[in-house]
């Protein structure tokens, strides 16, 4: 099944356990940044919540809001029982910390899944290994290779790939090329999340079985592209645009729902 296809299932399977709630579920998202990518993940958030019958409001602050400002909002959100939940877009504006604002987010509020506290797992790391396992593919006792080492995408899908028993090697910058390369050719399940325009390309072999999940979003002068050229010669690619960016949105509304106590 294709990621568009697969999301359209779980967001029809969403919507209906919505409708049958009496209380509807409800989130904030906030928003400090006048970043591209971040304009639209925020505008799909808010048009997948209305498909969903979820209750969604953008709290969008200036961009020269300083960091005790967004702590008060959050210290507000933490208390505020018309959101089950809240989120704050990042990347973040300078000057405000990551991760005194990451910390600042009750666990029972952190619908990313950011605080160290907290039960649910991060949104793309989640929304990626659930399209795996509904693609079957097989992880227990396989290479995985994470390209990238950040917070929110690199250091937890490594965690969490590791908790399938998967033999996981976490690559970044720093990594030669020579290295990159094996590591690459014995990997069967590549996810990559590095911002480099096709870095994923002929130069490298994979195994013809392999599995590529790319993260990148990279805006060019022909469009979005991915950090992997595309078709490259492996079993399953994915594709960017109509990619992670889908699973990511979706594993935010399924973290809500698991905060409402509901687990299907
Ligand atoms: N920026 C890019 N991805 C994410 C995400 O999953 N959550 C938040 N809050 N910001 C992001």
């Amino acid at each position: 099944m294709t990621i568009k296809q697969y999301v359209q299932e779980r967001k029809e399977q969403i919507k209906n356990l919505v409708a049958k709630m009496e209380v509807k579920p409800s989130i904030a998202i906030v928003q400090v940044n006048e970043d591209v990518g971040s304009h639209a993940y925020v505008r799909g958030k808010l048009k997948d919540a209305e498909e969903l019958g979820i209750k969604a409001d953008l709290i969008k602050l200036d961009i020269n809001t300083t960091q005790d400002e967004l702590l008060e909002v959050i210290h507000r959100l933490n208390q505020d029982e018309t959101y089950d939940g809240f989120i704050v877009q990042m990347p973040l504006p300078k000057g405000i910390d990551e991760n005194i604002i990451k910390l600042a987010i009750s666990p029972k509020k952190d619908v990313d899944g950011f605080h160290p506290l907290s039960s649910l797992i991060a949104c793309t790391p989640k929304g990626i290994l659930n399209y795996l396992k509904s693609e079957q593919i097989p992880l227990l006792g396989k290479n995985a290779v994470v390209i990238g080492r950040s917070n929110i995408v690199g250091k937890p899908m490594a965690k969490l790939l590791l908790k399938e028993s998967m033999n996981v090697t976490v690559l970044h910058s720093k990594t030669t090329f020579e290295d990159m390369a094996f590591y690459v050719a014995h990997a069967d399940v590549i996810v990559i999340a590095i911002g480099k325009t096709s870095f994923l390309d002929h130069r490298f072999n994979y195994k013809k079985d392999a599995v590529i999940v790319d993260v990148g979003i990279n805006r060019t002068e022909e469009g979005l592209k991915g950090d992997a050229l595309r078709d490259l010669p492996v079993k399953l690619q994915t594709p960017v645009p109509g990619g992670v960016g889908l699973l990511t949105r979706l594993a935010l509304y399924e973290n809500l729902l698991e905060i409402k106590g509901i687990n299907e």
